[in-house]
């Protein structure tokens, strides 16, 4: 298989980094236009051409696209004749916009509003099993991203929300209720920010003047309590990331999927996914190590010590695949995206093990928060 690498660049949101303060100072009307601006852009799949290749897209065969979005993969999976593809969104407004899609493939797609967690649940209730291929094109879509009301970036003003799925807690009511000690666990593991204690414990100070309900205004104090001298990303970067992860879980809603994933796919079928930040990366590099046999549990045993289970994937090729030049040139926000890719062998599912849930989850509470 031919896949093209570059190296990646850093930007760890997916949001071009902007240095210094959020731009209070900008008059409001200016403010407006950008939001609306924002609105507008179309989602550019990212990684496309060389996730279609590693899924080993052929005639007739039966694919798993879990994140839909504005389904770019999937219609490039559907390029190949008598394809069948069950594809998955937790974003209802992505699943409605796809129905234009779903009749024009005249029962060839099948789109569900549903998450990772369930990916295997609802292929089995499907009878959409087994695989010969599952794509996971993590994080979120620019049509989520852009819309300031949906309260992902801190670049608009928009309410502090950040549901992929518009349903349950928000940004605004973790930032607003959970304990100091929550709120520095969850920007230092999953946004792998020093000074989340010294955030978390302005958060927890400022809100009780009065609650934290829009992007700009955690920014802002986020930018004045823990500025970012050293370098030219934004100060509230990192805290965003963390919420954004905290908020829709989704670093456990990586791991299920990828559980699910191999459960679900026949000998031969093929695993791809492509992740935006180094946790979501670190989480897919273990779970594929582990499985081709090249983990902890293959290379430092013990005497003694069971052997690992036989491969379940089969790992080739140069990993992993970054964005040539050329796509990051034409669209920034792939700088970041890292690609990986296995082979289903004929061996049973391992098991959870315990090393891979806690990449997963929040520890126990960390030293070293500034
Ligand atoms: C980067 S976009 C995918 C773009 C798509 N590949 C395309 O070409 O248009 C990611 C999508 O996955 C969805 N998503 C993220 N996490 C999910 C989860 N746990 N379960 C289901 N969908 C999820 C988001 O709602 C978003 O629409």
């Amino acid at each position: 298989m031919s896949i093209k690498t570059a190296q990646p660049l850093s930007n760890r949101l997916g949001e071009p980094a902007l240095a210094g303060r959020t731009g209070s100072r900008r008059p409001r009307a200016a403010r407006l236009v950008r939001s609306m601006i924002m609105t507008s852009a179309p989602h550019i799949p990212v990684l496309r051409e060389e996730a279609i290749a590693a899924l080993g897209v052929h005639r007739g065969g039966r694919y798993i696209d879990a994140t839909f979005g504005a389904g770019g993969y999937t219609r490039a999976i559907m390029a190949q004749p008598e394809t069948r593809v069950l594809a998955f969104d937790r974003d209802q407004t992505a699943v409605k916009a796809g129905q234009a899609l779903v009749d024009e493939m005249r029962g060839r797609l099948t789109l569900v509003e549903a998450r990772f967690s369930q990916l295997e649940g609802v292929a089995r209730a499907q009878s959409f099993a087994p695989l010969d291929g599952v794509v996971f094109d993590i994080g979120v879509s620019s049509m989520q991203f852009d819309q300031a009301a949906r309260g992902f970036s801190f670049r608009a003003e928009g309410p502090l929300d950040m549901r992929m799925e518009g349903r349950g807690r928000s940004a605004a009511d973790i930032v607003n209720e959970a304990d100091v000690e929550t709120l520095a666990d969850i920007l230092y593991v999953y946004g792998e920010e020093r000074a989340a204690r010294r955030i978390a414990r302005a958060i927890v100070h400022d809100r009780e003047i009065a609650p934290f309900t829009t992007t700009r205004a955690l920014a802002e104090m986020i930018a004045r309590v823990a500025p970012n001298r050293a370098s030219d990303i934004h100060p509230a970067t990192r805290s965003f990331q963390a919420l954004r992860i905290a908020v829709n879980d989704e670093l456990q809603e990586l791991l299920k999927g990828l559980l699910g994933a191999e459960r679900l796919l026949t000998e031969g079928g093929r695993l791809v996914v492509v992740t935006f930040h180094s946790l979501e990366d670190r989480i897919v590099k273990q779970f594929l190590a582990e499985r081709c046999g090249r983990g902890e549990t293959g290379s430092r045993r013990l005497p003694g010590e069971t052997p690992p289970p036989p491969p379940s994937f089969v790992c080739e090729g140069r990993q992993p695949v970054t964005p040539a030049p050329a796509e990051t040139a034409a669209n920034p926000r792939a700088r970041s995206a890292k690609l990986r890719y296995a082979t289903r062998t004929a061996a049973a599912p391992y098991p959870l093990d315990e090393r891979l849930a806690r990449l997963a989850r929040l520890p126990d509470r960390d030293k070293g928060k500034a």
